[in-house]
């Protein structure tokens, strides 16, 4: 028989289990809120390369594989390099692909230059055609900086493990592939294979070594890459090779030894129509090396890669040609010419200017004599 007592302590149970019941609601219902909260948050704070009218590199390069011609692939930090590079790739009508370093991102400010490439977009309309444009982080050398990037608006990303021994640089580089080709719109990825020579401020390489041929195949399909920066004796900076591995002319100029052009056909065999990228790839024009030394710079036994050699590389199935040195030395030559000229001038714009439109001049020059990307776009 139910008694009193122990109808009262049923109506208690039924009280506290009641009780719980709408707390574990209320509890599922707050952690539902939170999670749709960040994520709407989070998608808020992410920006897609297509919504700052960026494209990646794929359909360039198989265009550019089939034409027989490279993208140029020029660096920035900051507005003038930018403006350069877009009046001559519009002028030229030259698809092109921006790169940032880790180092120009940590000088510029990321947010910075989030904005500054949906600019080139803009920029490039204004002037009268809308190039393709690609942003490229250069030599990112850890997946975080490459989600980050990613989740910036970089339409393509580097992820350069060839320091790593052979076996990390594939699980880095896949890591990447797969979080990459993941997005709603599929970013781009660059790996490398062999280790460049050469000092830069924030790429440096103490031991060199050619890419070997036998790797290539197991590296592509393994980690998924969109492309393969390869080591064929190119090198960064402005010093490319060490004046003892040069021959020189009459008039002192430095002739440096050629490509391995048979390493590169030697890959093209292997990994037949896959788009491959050649670093450290600046002419180190004589001129421009002249004039800073003329107006009190020092550079050296500078030395860069010959203009024919690029041009052969162009025609293969090298499909990216990564300049930088290049443009420093143009804008450096031509700034330190204004302010010895004229002593007077303090007002930035004075030598800024004429150091754009020598940048725009040399990035013309590039396009249609070198690497043969003007009218492709
Ligand atoms: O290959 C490296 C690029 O020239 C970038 O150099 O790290 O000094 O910006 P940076
Ligand atoms: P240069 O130093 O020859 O311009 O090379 C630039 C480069 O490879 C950027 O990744
Ligand atoms: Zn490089």
């Amino acid at each position: 028989m139910l008694r009193r007592e122990h109808a009262q302590d049923f109506i208690f149970c039924l009280s506290i289990l009641s009780l719980l019941h709408n707390r574990m609601i209320l509890y599922i219902t707050t952690i539902t809120c939170r999670k749709i909260i960040s994520c709407r948050f989070s998608e808020e704070h992410m920006t897609s390369y297509k919504e700052l009218g960026l494209v990646n590199s794929k359909e360039l390069f198989r265009k550019a594989m089939e034409g027989g011609y490279a993208i140029p692939a020029y660096n920035f930090n900051n507005m003038e390099q930018l403006q350069a590079i877009i009046q001559a790739c519009v002028e030229t009508r030259s698809p092109v692909i921006l790169q940032v370093s880790s180092g120009a991102r940590k000088y510029a400010n990321a947010t910075m230059l989030r904005y500054m490439a949906k600019g080139a977009v803009e920029y490039s309309k204004e002037l009268g055609y809308a190039i393709p444009i690609v942003l490229h982080l250069d030599h990112g050398d850890s997946f975080e900086l490459c989600k980050d990037c990613i989740e910036n608006g970089f339409s393509s990303v580097m992820i350069d493990g060839s320091h790593l021994p052979y076996e990390e640089n594939v699980a880095l580089t896949k890591k990447v592939c797969e979080f990459a080709h993941a997005q709603k719109d599929y970013v781009t990825v660059e790996g490398e294979l062999g280790v460049l020579a050469g000092v830069e401020d924030d790429v440096s390489a103490e031991h060199s070594h050619y890419t070997r041929p036998d790797e290539v195949v197991d590296f592509v399909s393994k980690t998924g890459v969109d492309s393969l920066a390869i080591s064929i004796g190119t090198s960064h900076g402005r010093a490319k090779f060490r004046p003892e591995q040069c021959t020189r002319t009459a008039d002192g100029v430095l002739i440096p030894p050629p490509l391995r052009f048979d390493i590169l056909e030697e890959i093209e065999k292997r990994i037949p129509g896959f788009p491959i990228v050649l670093h450290g790839s600046s002419s180190v024009p004589v001129e421009y090396v002249r004039m800073i030394e003329q107006y009190g710079g020092k550079l050296p036994d500078s030395v860069g890669i010959p203009e024919e050699q690029l041009r052969k590389a162009a025609r293969s199935a090298v499909c990216k040609i990564n300049i930088d040195s290049d443009g420093r030395l143009a804008m450096t030559a031509m700034v330190r010419k204004v302010l010895f000229e004229h002593p007077e001038e303090f007002d930035p714009r004075k030598y800024l200017g004429p150091a754009r439109d020598e940048l725009k001049k040399l990035y013309m020059h590039k396009n249609v004599e070198v690497l043969g990307s003007a009218n492709h776009a």
